[in-house]
């Protein structure tokens, strides 16, 4: 290695057992590497660069804020543009009426959810109710409380770390929720009322879960009729429902909202990250029903847990507002066909060898592996020239394999090398095996 090159281990990030991608230029769903190969984002990066890389729409809406403000704190400064941002957010994803805090990123989108939702609670029967119960299988983010909260095993701290935080209920999905007779159905909504019941409702500010699971788990989607049984079973005990639609959110599943596939199942709170600022910048929004909103005004609310320095950055709304313009251009039935195809392809690889199951909805899809292939196969997809991204055992059964989640603008030619290349590498190792 070159003398002046810092040693990658000094940089405190995740890493891969494949080599990184020496990446010199993106457009679209496409990176250009130094070695002059093409390679197709199959992961939308971390599944956010939702819209593509180098969006001209972006671009100028970012180049005329910064031609206007660099920096402006809604604190101090009136906040046209975040005003803006949030009256386009809330139509595009049919919550006209809602409030909004923005944030830097999906866990602090959380970690200001859980804020507002025992403000809500407090305010609205006077007293401090904070449990907030999630799922075995699940991921909240980074931070140490949420890290603590969440069904990720894979992440989760040291036991003495975890202020005594764990998990609440089983997640709905058969592999992981172990049942005597069948599988999962809406009725695994009741593992909810008891986790509620056991601690006692007085105690419990909300329920905190993704409406469809994201990387955890690999794509998992509930049962018909289960959002909504968790939605009704809060609400007969005064338990706020938070939605963690941070990877979801913005039509990663087909819809504006993952919660939209099913009926009832709105949220009283709902994160978004992700696909809002889709790799441009880095935010959250937290929004909050219209009818609960005014109490985190009332004076037993406490303090808003919102507003942090780069909170309201106009650079930050201006990218977020390009990246609605580039969403709502989409051709939707397009779209909807180019979601159809993915699909398609990738359930055309079931009965494979080492393929365990393929699931999903929308533009966001898990292919689940025999144990010890997710590395080989990754490494062979990436010769042909698309990359995923890997999920590594978090539940319980674990298992493991590709989370499939190209961006939404991809076209037909896109999706047919992504199924393609991968296609061609299940049988390439499988012949090799
Ligand atoms: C469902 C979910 N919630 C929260 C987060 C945390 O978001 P961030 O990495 O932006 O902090 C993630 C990130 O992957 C996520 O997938």
């Amino acid at each position: 290695m070159d003398r002046n090159t810092p040693c990658r281990d000094r940089l405190l990030t995740s890493a891969r057992p494949l080599p990184d991608f020496d990446v010199v230029s993106a457009s679209g769903p496409w990176l250009r590497l130094a070695d002059g190969r093409r390679m197709l984002d199959g992961s939308s990066g971390l599944i956010c660069v939702n819209v593509g890389q180098g969006s001209s729409a972006v671009f100028s809406r970012i180049e005329r804020q910064f031609a206007r403000t660099s920096f402006s704190g809604a604190a101090v400064v009136q906040p046209h543009i975040q005003l803006e941002l949030m009256d386009r957010l809330c139509r595009a994803v049919g919550r006209p009426e809602d409030s909004v805090a923005l944030v830097t990123c999906g866990t602090l989108g959380v970690e200001v959810a859980i804020g507002l939702a025992r403000n809500i609670v407090r305010a609205r029967g006077g007293k401090r109710r904070a449990d907030i119960l999630t799922s075995t299988l699940s991921y909240h983010g980074m931070s140490a409380y949420t890290l603590a909260l969440a069904g990720n095993g894979a992440r989760r701290p040291h036991p003495d770390d975890a202020f005594g935080l764990a998990p609440a209920f089983p997640a709905p999905y058969s592999p992981t929720h172990g049942h005597a007779h069948g599988s999962c159905a809406a009725s695994c909504a009741d593992e909810v009322a008891k986790a509620i019941d056991g601690r006692g409702a007085e105690n419990v500010a909300a329920v905190l879960l993704e409406p469809v699971n994201g990387t955890t788990g690999g794509a998992f989607t509930p049962p018909d009729g289960y959002l909504r049984r968790v939605a009704e079973i809060c609400r007969e005990r005064d338990v706020l429902v938070i939605h963690d639609e941070v990877l979801t959110g913005l039509w990663r599943t087909g819809t504006p909202l993952a919660s939209d596939h099913w009926d009832g199942a709105e949220p009283d709170l709902c994160i978004l990250s992700k696909g809002l600022g889709a790799g441009y910048t880095a935010v959250g929004a937290v929004l909050v029903a219209p009818e609960l909103a005014p109490l985190l005004r009332h004076e037993a609310a406490g303090p808003l847990p919102a507003l942090g320095t780069m909170a309201t950055h106009p650079l930050q709304a201006a990218a977020c507002l390009g990246v609605l313009d580039e969403l709502e251009a989409m051709d939707f039935d397009a779209f909807r066909a180019r979601g159809e195809q993915l699909g398609a392809g990738l359930r055309s690889l079931v009965g494979r060898p080492g393929i365990r199951d393929v699931r999903g909805l929308g533009h966001l899809y898990a292919v689940e592996l025999d144990p010890g292939l997710l590395w080989p196969l990754m490494e062979h997809a990436e010769r042909n020239g698309v990359f995923f991204y890997p999920f590594t055992g978090a539940g319980e059964p674990r298992s493991e394999g590709l989370v499939v989640a190209p961006p939404l603008t991809s076209t037909a030619d896109d999706i047919s090398h992504l199924t393609t290349a991968l296609s061609d590498a299940v049988t390439t190792l499988t012949r090799l095996g």
